[in-house]
């Protein structure tokens, strides 16, 4: 395959949601895609309107009718309708669609078992600020996905943000750490700007220098490559400020409880793994 993703080709979206809706601006934006090549399928027709009015795709109420003919086909519909949705789409599948999964812990093995043998499966966990596309999406191939398919994956998901392959088993970690990461930087800013606010700093004025100060950090790690440690042991000057902030926030076991807390969400991703499809 030289170009991973042909332009002449059928790229279908089961469940037209916000997922669906970043990754397809994404791909619109990217030019890997035409949006006459682009179809979404969802029970609600009022989001289908919404994706015809915003992007000019195609929009079908019938899953089956909405894959047949697609060289691709995401299912991005939550866990829980996975297993209908999938038997919806088998008999409009071919022997070369590639199907990609974002559901989150709905395992490759099952997928395949849920669909017609031999199809291809690739299971891919990204996060919200795809929406901004400044997302980061981990990918795994199921037991028949080839080199190529690999190659189309990271295409269409470097068009909403950062891309990395692993094995199946650290799905669940990536989950608890990226997948649900953004609500921990959330947290954050909502307690920088709940202290602000205590302070007698403005709402706006408040919210401007947290998410400066976390744009700003964030950048500073990348630009310096060095581990946040590190940066943080530069901040932090012998019985100053931060110094200070520090010495209450080390009392408190905060690191801790945080490790604590992303371990508790690897090992809910583990418990709905289980339990899904
Ligand atoms: N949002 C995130 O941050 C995130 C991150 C990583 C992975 N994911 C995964 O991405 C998937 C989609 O998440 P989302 O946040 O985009 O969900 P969402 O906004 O709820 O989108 C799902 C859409 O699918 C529709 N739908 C329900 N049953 C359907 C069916 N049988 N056929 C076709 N469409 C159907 C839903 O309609 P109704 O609302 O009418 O049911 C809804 O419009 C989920 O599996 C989730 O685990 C999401």
């Amino acid at each position: 395959m030289n170009a991973p993703v042909s332009p002449k080709w059928i790229l279908t979206f089961i469940g037209a949601g916000n997922m669906a809706e970043a990754l397809v601006r994404g791909i619109i934006h990217a030019e890997l895609l035409p949006p006459a090549r682009i179809r979404v399928t969802d029970s609600d027709r009022r989001r289908l309107d919404h994706f015809r009015a915003t992007f000019d795709v195609e929009g079908f109420e019938s899953n089956v009718n909405g894959v047949r003919g697609a060289q691709v086909v995401v299912m991005a519909v939550k866990p829980q309708v996975m297993a209908d949705a999938l038997q919806e789409i088998s008999a409009g599948l071919t022997p070369k669609t590639l199907v990609i999964s974002i559901a989150a812990g709905v395992i490759t093995s099952r997928l395949e078992r849920k669909l017609p043998a031999g199809t291809r499966i690739v299971r891919v966990m990204p996060n919200m600020p795809a929406m901004a596309r400044a997302g980061v999406s981990a990918y795994c191939l199921g037991s028949r996905a080839t080199e190529d398919d690999a190659t189309l994956v990271e295409s269409l998901f470097q068009s909403v943000g950062v891309v990395v392959r692993l094995d199946e088993t650290y799905l669940d970690a990536v989950t608890a750490l990226s997948g649900s990461g953004p609500a921990y930087v959330f947290f954050l800013a909502e307690l920088m700007m709940q202290a602000a606010d205590e302070m007698g700093l403005d709402h706006q004025t408040a919210r401007t220098l947290t998410l400066g100060t976390i744009r700003g950090a964030v950048r500073l790690l990348e630009q310096t490559g060095q581990e946040p440690a590190e940066l943080r042991r530069r901040v932090t000057s012998k019985g100053g400020t931060t110094a200070a902030a520090m010495d209450v926030l080390g009392t408190g076991r905060v690191k801790e409880i945080f490790v604590k807390a992303i371990r508790a969400a690897q090992k809910r991703s583990q418990e709905l793994s289980e339990g899904m499809v």
